[in-house]
């Protein structure tokens, strides 16, 4: 079907069902152009929990159609590719997290939202990459914390706070592969562009940042620094917000160590990737795949995403 056909189409079918959508930074141009609300992972979850649309089409990856379920529990909620997960929600398996909880009787569980609903069951609260710092902070300062799963977002937590806190030694595939080597090249060719890297990344990319934030975060800076250029290290779909909210500033994505697998030269998280407009479409016209939450996890899950919200107000 015709692109702008498959958009007044999808436009008549969210008024006739009484549908909002809801999109991630890291989705297609397309997507984000026609959501009704594009956000970082703490927005999407806020977004969905004062929604009176009747159905949420979430335009992100699974862990989020899972938020809004778990917050929404009597919506129907529905994804346009229920294959699209998260390497780093992978990365930490319930069974597993189970026994390291085991292992560290004492210790209170703070969770990435990037988890599986089964996870966030185990968990005491749930951190975004906009509020961990603030989360972490309302702990006293000698409890005893795991953090979990993203490594280098727990590092970079327990560098800026002081805490030792135990860390799950998980990643994202897309975050964990960009080139130092490329970035300072760029820097070199550009000396003027600010270097802007999400918390996910690891610490020597961390270590050549002007700004270290979530996507919202970074997305703020751009608007806000005078600099002209940019160098961002997250996944590349931010640009295209970028170059809306500014569009006479230059955006550079940060390169990726450049495999067989990776033939441009940014950054695409594949999951986030499967969303596409004529998906889209169809998960609006026929309701599915829709996103399902056992009863008694989602009950479980619940309260630390419930926690983690009223610490952002
Ligand atoms: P934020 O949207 O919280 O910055 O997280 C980025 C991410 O990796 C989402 O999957
Ligand atoms: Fe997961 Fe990384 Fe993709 Fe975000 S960018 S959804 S953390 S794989």
């Amino acid at each position: 079907m015709e692109r702008e056909q498959l958009k007044s189409d999808i436009q008549r079918l969210r008024r006739e069902k009484n549908a909002v959508i809801l999109a991630h930074y890291y989705t297609e141009p397309d997507i984000q152009d026609i959501a009704d609300f594009v956000g970082d992972s703490l927005a999407l979850a806020q977004s969905a929990a004062r929604t009176e649309a009747d159905i949420i089409v979430m335009c992100g990856v699974h862990f989020m159609g899972e938020t809004c379920k778990i917050l929404c529990p009597d919506k129907k909620v529905v994804v346009p590719d229920l294959e699209a997960g998260c390497s780093l929600s992978d990365s930490c398996r319930a069974a597993d997290l189970r026994a390291f909880i085991d292992e560290h009787p004492g210790y209170k569980v703070i969770s990435y939202v990037n988890t599986t609903a089964e996870v966030k069951a185990l968990s005491d609260v749930v951190v975004t990459s906009s509020n961990a710092r603030r989360v972490v902070d309302s702990y006293p300062k000698d409890e005893k914390l795991i953090f979990g799963p993203d490594k280098n977002l727990g590092a970079y937590i327990n560098s800026i706070t002081g805490r030792d806190m135990l860390l799950w030694n998980g990643g994202c595939h897309v975050h964990g592969r960009f080139s130092l080597q490329a970035i300072l090249a760029l820097k070199a060719e550009h000396p003027g562009a600010k270097v802007l890297v999400h918390p996910e990344c690891p610490a020597a990319i961390q270590a050549v940042a002007d700004e270290i934030g979530s996507t919202a975060g970074l997305l703020k800076y751009s608007v806000e620094c005078p600099a002209r250029e940019f160098i961002v290290a997250t996944e590349s779909g931010i640009l295209h917000k970028m170059q809306q909210a500014s569009p006479d500033k230059t955006f550079y994505p940060a390169p990726p160590e450049m495999t067989e697998s990776i033939g441009c030269s940014c950054n695409e998280c594949i999951y986030m990737r499967l969303n596409t407009l004529d998906k889209l479409y169809r998960a609006l016209l026929n309701e599915t795949p829709e996103i399902v939450v056992a009863p008694d996890v989602s009950e479980k899950a619940m309260k630390p995403i419930r926690k983690m919200l009223e610490l952002s107000k």
